[in-house]
């Protein structure tokens, strides 16, 4: 913890960045298309987290219509940046806006060996809400995580 990362919202000027933090996931990587899609979705809270001006993660809170749990779509830090508490900070982040839009829980699918996202989400109160065997392209278990937002906490 204790890096001096800023959390904002994803701007269109990030999106070269957003692209490079991208390619160091393949298996899951975003196109420049869905990912300008994603900064202009109302729907969407794309953050970003920042140390001196330069974009080390960002995690992507999508809520719908009708529905007062939003779900963290993904999240991701630059291996670089790791184990200095930027995770922790756009999760803050993004149950902050999932209050600002009026939910009451957030949820999220993680696979069940990656164990970084567990304890992280294990930290800050996610508990497991499903299991979902064989959930992922690879056959790989998943989990669905769960946290209710007290609408007084944080
Ligand atoms: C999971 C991930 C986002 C964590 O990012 P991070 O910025 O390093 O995490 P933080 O520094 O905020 O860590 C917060 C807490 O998460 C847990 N955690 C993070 N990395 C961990 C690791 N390698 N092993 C065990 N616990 C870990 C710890 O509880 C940590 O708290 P602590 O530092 O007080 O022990 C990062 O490893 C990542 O980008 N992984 C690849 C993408 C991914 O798997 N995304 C999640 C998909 S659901």
């Amino acid at each position: 913890m204790g890096a001096a990362a800023t959390v904002r919202r994803a701007a269109l000027a990030d999106i070269d960045a957003l692209l490079k933090l991208e390619a160091l996931f393949p298996s899951d990587q975003m196109s420049r298309r869905s990912l300008r899609g994603f900064v202009a979705n109302p729907r969407a809270d794309f953050l970003v987290a920042e140390t001196g001006g330069r974009v080390l993660g960002n995690l992507l809170l999508l809520s719908r219509a009708g529905s007062r749990t939003a779900r963290i779509y993904s999240v991701m830090v630059d291996p670089w940046a790791r184990g200095l508490g930027l995770a922790q900070q756009l999760v803050a982040a993004a149950e902050a806006a999932a209050r600002r839009r009026h939910c009451t829980s957030i949820a999220l699918e993680v696979r069940a060996d990656n164990i970084p996202a567990r304890r992280l989400y294990e930290k800050l109160g996610y508990t497991v809400d499903r299991e979902l065997p064989a959930y992922y392209d690879d056959s790989a278990d998943g989990l669905r995580l769960k946290r209710r937002l007290e609408p007084d906490d944080g």
